[in-house]
């Protein structure tokens, strides 16, 4: 089977966990592209989730999680990037529920929300769970066409 290549990236809220989930994504036997940062020092999250975005648009990682203080901001920048779906989260059922139900491409957490082993544990729900499919993906393409408008 083809690897399978995630992409992470962070700002400063969220470095901890980007490298914890790097690692853990490694050790799992994923390809994993980091976006940076690689240090505390403060940073604005669009210049991150802005090139991860874009690389997960054009199909060159199959999914990508990026970290940020609340992953609001991060979820917000990359939103704007055509053909991406983002989904902050912070616990399991939605983890989940937006890669069956919204075919989610990035998930985006809260280095100051959520723990290191939740977000482990949000992450390989994430990248473990199928889109469904069927009536979802008529939403997810009412989604897709109002980028369009
Ligand atoms: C940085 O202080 C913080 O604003 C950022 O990490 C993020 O939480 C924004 O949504």
């Amino acid at each position: 089977m083809e690897k399978r290549i995630i992409a992470v990236g962070c700002d400063h809220g969220g470095l901890e966990h980007k490298e914890a989930i790097k690692a853990h994504l490694i050790q799992r036997g994923f390809e994993v592209k980091d976006f940076g940062v690689h240090e505390n020092t403060p940073v604005d999250y669009p210049a991150v989730a802005a090139p991860l975005a874009k690389a997960v648009a054009a199909r060159e990682c199959a999914l990508g999680i990026l970290v940020c203080g609340t992953g609001i901001g991060m979820s917000l920048a990359a939103n704007k990037v055509g053909g991406v779906r983002a989904a902050a989260c912070s616990e399991h059922f939605s983890a989940k529920y937006t890669r069956l139900h919204n075919d989610a491409n990035i998930l985006c957490l809260g280095g100051r929300v959520i723990g290191v082993g939740t977000a482990l544990e949000l992450c390989d729900l994430f990248v473990d769970t199928p889109f469904e499919g069927g009536r979802h993906q008529r939403r997810v393409d009412m989604i897709t066409a109002l980028e369009r408008e």
